[in-house]
């Protein structure tokens, strides 16, 4: 059997829910297939416990929908899953769970996208035709972890940021997080003030910042030239923290909103790690450069004993694997071949949301263009 529609969404994420609601609300048929049995199956379950959104709730909205007034500034995860629930009960979204998408395909001839995706239940295929084909599949698709000689001989525990939970396992032993981004940082804290013995490999500059800085940053750059405003934040930042060089933790050149919008690193938002690292209570160690049994030998020649490695090393996207006519639209590292504000749009009725390392604002503004764009085709089609 084949499901017929106007517009297939793959991934029932914030992205694919924004997708669907901006849909719904210019009356375009949609369907959305999701693999897991949850939407929002990151915010879910790969998520660790204190995870709050980073940003303030003004720039972490979804389109046609606010937050309750009495929302805190910034949103613990159970709060934001609960106006995810809110927001798929307003806009009635029904996505198809369990339902993964292996292969979608662009018939020139009959100008179409066909759909194959697998039922997780019944392992049965499922077969789609839709005029337009929306990618949200998430730029957290599958967890990387970089290769490491002898990682798979490790004695201890090797686990991926998006399976940690809490540190209340760790207390009193040694474990080693690996990566300097928000969840590496964020992780370190919780391990140390849960008792672990931790340490962190930092690999490469970052910008340390509170949230009340990048905040000031994210409202000033809408009227300011971001080189002032990225000024302005570096000289904030250096108040607040001091000088953290001789600690490991380096500073890049560019400032944090432009390498941000540059290269998509985003900076990190300190949660008391920073803290912890000066009091030498969380340590920063090299970059890793073999390990031997639980043995951890780093670039420096130094080397300790751990019982765990966290992987804070962030994701892989897969949509290329699924995806077969994407040339248009994604390179094969799965990123937009288009710069931002264009990235959305590819051939033949092809779009991504939530591909530009933008955030939740990033596809607010996608879904929104994406629908607009669908629609105006839609108006000029005559072989409907
Ligand atoms: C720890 C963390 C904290 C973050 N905090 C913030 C924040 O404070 N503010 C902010 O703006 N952004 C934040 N982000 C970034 C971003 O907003 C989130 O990652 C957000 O969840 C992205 O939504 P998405 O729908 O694009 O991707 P995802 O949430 O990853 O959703 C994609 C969905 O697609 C499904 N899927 C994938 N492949 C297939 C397939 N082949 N077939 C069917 N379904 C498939 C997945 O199961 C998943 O449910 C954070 C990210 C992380 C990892
Ligand atoms: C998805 O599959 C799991 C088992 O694989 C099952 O427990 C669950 O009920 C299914 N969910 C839906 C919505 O079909
Ligand atoms: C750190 O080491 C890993 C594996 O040994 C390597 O892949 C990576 O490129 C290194 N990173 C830096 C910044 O040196
Ligand atoms: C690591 O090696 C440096 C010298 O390269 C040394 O100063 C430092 O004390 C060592 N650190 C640990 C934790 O052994
Ligand atoms: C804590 O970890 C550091 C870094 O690996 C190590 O040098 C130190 O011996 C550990 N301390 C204890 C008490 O195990």
């Amino acid at each position: 059997m084949e499901e017929h529609t106007i517009v297939l969404i793959v991934g029932a994420g914030p992205a694919g829910l924004a997708m669907a609601a901006c849909l719904t609300q210019l009356s375009i048929p949609y369907l959305i297939v999701e693999r897991e049995d949850c939407s929002a199956s990151l915010w879910r379950n790969r998520a660790y416990d204190r995870l709050r959104l980073h940003l303030a709730k003004e720039f972490c909205e979804l389109p046609l929908m606010s937050y309750p007034a009495d929302a805190p500034t910034y949103i613990p995860k159970d709060q934001f899953v609960k106006y995810l629930d809110d927001y798929i009960e307003c806009f009635n979204i029904r996505p198809k769970y369990n339902t993964s998408m292996e292969s979608c395909t662009y018939d020139e001839g009959r100008r179409c996208w066909f759909g194959m995706a697998r039922d997780m239940k019944t392992s049965m295929v499922v077969r789609y035709m839709a005029r337009f084909l929306v990618v949200a599949s998430g730029e957290n698709s599958a967890e990387s972890i970089p290769v490491i000689p002898g990682l798979h001989g490790f004695a201890g525990e090797i686990i991926h940021s998006s399976r940690y939970k809490s540190g209340a396992t760790y207390s009193g032993k040694n474990v080693l997080v690996v990566g300097c981004g928000n969840s590496g940082m964020e992780i370190a804290y919780d391990l140390a003030s849960h008792g672990a013995n931790t340490s962190i490999v930092v690999r490469s500059p970052v910008h340390v910042v509170t949230k009340e800085i990048v905040r000031l940053g994210m409202t000033l750059v809408q009227h300011t030239p971001v080189n002032l405003v990225d000024d302005l934040l570096v000289r904030l930042s250096n108040f607040v923290f001091g000088d953290h060089s001789k600690h490991g933790i380096v500073r890049p050149k560019i400032g944090p909103l432009l390498l941000k919008a540059k290269t998509g690193r985003s900076a990190v938002i300190d949660v008391g790690t920073v803290g912890l690292i000066k009091k030498g209570a969380i340590k920063v160690l090299d970059n890793i450069s073999n390990i031997k049994g639980s043995i951890v030998e780093f670039k420096n020649k130094n080397e300790s004993t751990f019982d765990a490695i966290v992987f804070a090393t962030g994701y892989k996207r897969m949509a290329n694997m699924w995806l077969k006519n994407g040339e248009s639209m994604l390179n094969n590292d799965g990123l937009p071949k288009k710069e931002f504000p264009n990235h959305w749009k590819g051939e033949s009725g092809l779009y991504c949301v939530g591909s530009a390392k933008r955030g939740l604002a990033g596809i607010a503004m996608d879904a929104k263009n994406i629908a607009d764009d669908i629609l105006s085709c839609l108006a000029s089609m005559h072989d409907i």
